[in-house]
């Protein structure tokens, strides 16, 4: 995407992200985005929230066979709450949010969807706050992105959903098909969680992303695994 076309939605200081920015700085950027996020982002025309939970749903429940209010899920870079709402219309009540910005879940909070809120970053650090296989199922979106959540996470990821569980996540296309100027390393350590029998496959595609800016962002991939 052209720079400043990006510019026009996101601020300059999203753009300096990269694979080796630290937790302290993105959470910098959130800190400080977090009362205008969900303007510019309805600006940007960004849709993946509203895109990908129906996909998380379908094979959640396809897995549980059950009413998915009962269904423990955890909201993994949360945010504001926008992907939160969109689990509870479709009949999600027992949802946690968890983000590395307190400023990003104090206004989460105000939609009145999360039951636990847990402020901490995801890494390779495992999270005191949550005992193991704790989830049924963990959603993720718009975070396992370059500079956000790096790929060692997910194995925390992994060790907090019970076997069986679901994961459902995005990855932007340059950083899933490592187009970008810098290896990002997604694609190597969930391939290397296939190999090693931790979660299998359920589904990749390519879903709606943002609807305002240019063909970097107009789609991106939803991954769906089940933990094994
Ligand atoms: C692009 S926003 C997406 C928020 C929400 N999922 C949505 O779709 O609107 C990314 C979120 O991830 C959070 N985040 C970034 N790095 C993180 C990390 N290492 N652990 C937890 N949250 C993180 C940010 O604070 C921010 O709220």
């Amino acid at each position: 995407m052209a720079k400043a076309e990006e510019d026009r939605f996101y601020s300059e200081r999203l753009l300096t992200l990269n694979p080796r920015s630290t937790d302290e700085y993105v959470k910098g950027i959130y800190d400080e985005w977090a009362d205008t996020y969900d303007k510019s982002t309805a600006e940007a025309g960004y849709i993946a929230y509203k895109t990908c939970p129906p996909i998380f749903d379908q094979f959640v429940r396809e897995n549980f066979s059950s009413n998915p209010s009962k269904l423990r899920i955890l909201d993994a870079g949360a945010g504001t709450g926008i992907v939160g709402k969109v689990l509870q219309n479709l009949g999600y009540t027992n949802v946690d949010a968890l983000d590395i910005s307190q400023k990003m879940l104090d206004e989460a909070k105000k939609l009145n969807v999360y039951k636990e809120f847990i402020c901490a970053p995801l890494s390779a650090e495992p999270i005191a706050e949550i005992a193991t296989n704790q989830y049924d199922g963990l959603i993720c979106i718009g975070t396992l992105t370059i500079g956000h959540v790096k790929p060692v996470a997910l194995d925390e990821i992994l060790r907090i959903v019970k076997p069986g569980g679901i994961i459902g996540f995005t990855l932007r296309r340059d950083a899933y098909e490592e187009s970008g100027p810098e290896k990002c390393g997604y694609r190597e350590k969930m391939s290397e969680m296939e190999t090693s029998k931790k979660w299998k496959l359920l589904r990749c595609e390519f879903i709606d992303y943002h609807l305002n800016v240019d063909e970097l962002r107009a789609k991106c991939y939803s991954l769906m695994y089940q933990v094994l």
